[in-house]
Order: C-alpha cells, then structure tokens, then sequence
C-alpha cells in the first residue's frame, strides 16, 4: 500500500510541475531584477511549491511563514484566525505571499487585507495552483504555476486530512479514499 494507489488521476507529473516551477521562477527572477523579495509562504500547503520555487530564483530572497485556521469551515464572511503570525515587519518590503492552492479566495483575500495594513512596499500572490471555478471572492493572482479543474487535489504539498503532503506529484484523490 503506498500513497499512489489513493490516487484516481495523475494532473501534473513532476516533470509537469518542475517546468512549471522554472518558468515562475524565472518571471519573479526577471521581475524583481533590482528588489530583495519578502516571501511569505502560507503553511501548510505551500511548503514543497516554496522550497522548489525558491532555488530557482536568482535575486537575493527572505523568508517568513504565516499559519491560519478558518473558524470551523470556511464561510462566505472568510473570518479566519492567525494561529502563528509573521516573524518580521512587512512594511516597506517587497513582499509576495506564495500559497500552494486558490480554491474560493476567502484565505488569500483576508491574508492581502491584513497585510495591506502592515504598509508593504508591494504586495503581489504566487500560487502553485488556481482553482478557478470555486471563487466566491475576486483576486488577482500575479504569478500562478496551472490553472486547474474542479477537483479536490493532492500533493506537492496538498493534503486531505494533512496525508499526501509528500507525494512528489498532484493527484485527484479516489472517491474511496476520501472518507
Ligand atoms: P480558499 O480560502 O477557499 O481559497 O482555500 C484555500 C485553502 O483550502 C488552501 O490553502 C487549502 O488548504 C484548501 N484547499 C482548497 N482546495 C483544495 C484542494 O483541492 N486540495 C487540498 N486543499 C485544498
Ligand atoms: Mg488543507
């Protein structure tokens, strides 16, 4: 038994992925040409997108993590709770908040209100992956890895019930395990 056999499809191999990676890289690379960007990598889910995307970056970069929970399930007021907030100020920085999935927008939306009152120089978002179909809020997203469908996914950092964070590639779960 292995983590494989949960899955139904594969939607982005690692080769897939790792291209994907690159040509962001090489835009944020090309982009920031002259600036030091602050990542703010959203945790969990961005973790694995953020290691890899960070290596591809030429210009100089630091980092900092923010954890937040919804209260309860995500409802259309996107109240969220900060459960580890941001190690350093943000104002005057560059910053780019990297997320591994945009599914509704209520996360990412309350996160740029939030940091838009700490005063950053910029403020843009990289995602690994949008889930377009799902948005209740609009966002403007600058830098995303793939578009994709209206599919619970996982890996490359992406849970169900926090397993399959470590599969190397983005999968659709089964229907039997999904429980
Ligand atoms: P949003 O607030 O609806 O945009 O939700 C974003 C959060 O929901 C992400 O950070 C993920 O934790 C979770 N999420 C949404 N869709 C998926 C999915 O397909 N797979 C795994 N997690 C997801
Ligand atoms: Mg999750």
């Amino acid at each position: 038994m292995t983590i494989y056999d949960d899955l139904e499809a594969i939607l982005l191999d690692e080769e897939a992925i790792h291209a994907e990676v690159r040509r962001l890289g090489e835009q944020i690379s090309k982009d920031y040409a002259d600036r030091q960007p602050h990542l703010i990598g959203v945790l969990k889910g961005s973790i694995v997108f953020l290691s890899d995307l960070i290596r591809t970056l030429t210009v100089p970069v630091t980092l900092d993590f923010i954890s937040i929970s919804p209260y309860g399930a995500p409802t259309p007021s996107g109240v969220v709770r900060i459960r580890k907030d941001l190690d350093d100020p943000i104002e005057g920085r560059d910053v780019i908040v990297v997320e591994g999935i945009i599914d509704t927008g209520l996360t990412l939306s309350y996160l740029l209100r939030n940091f838009k009152t700490r005063n950053p120089a910029s403020l843009k978002v990289c995602a690994f992956v949008n889930k377009r179909a799902q948005r209740i809020i609009d966002l403007s997203v600058d830098y995303v890895g793939r578009e994709i469908p209206d599919k619970f996914v996982v890996g490359y950092g992406l849970d169900y019930r926090q397993r399959y964070r470590n599969l190397p590639v983005l999968g659709v779960l089964k229907p039997s395990a999904l429980d």
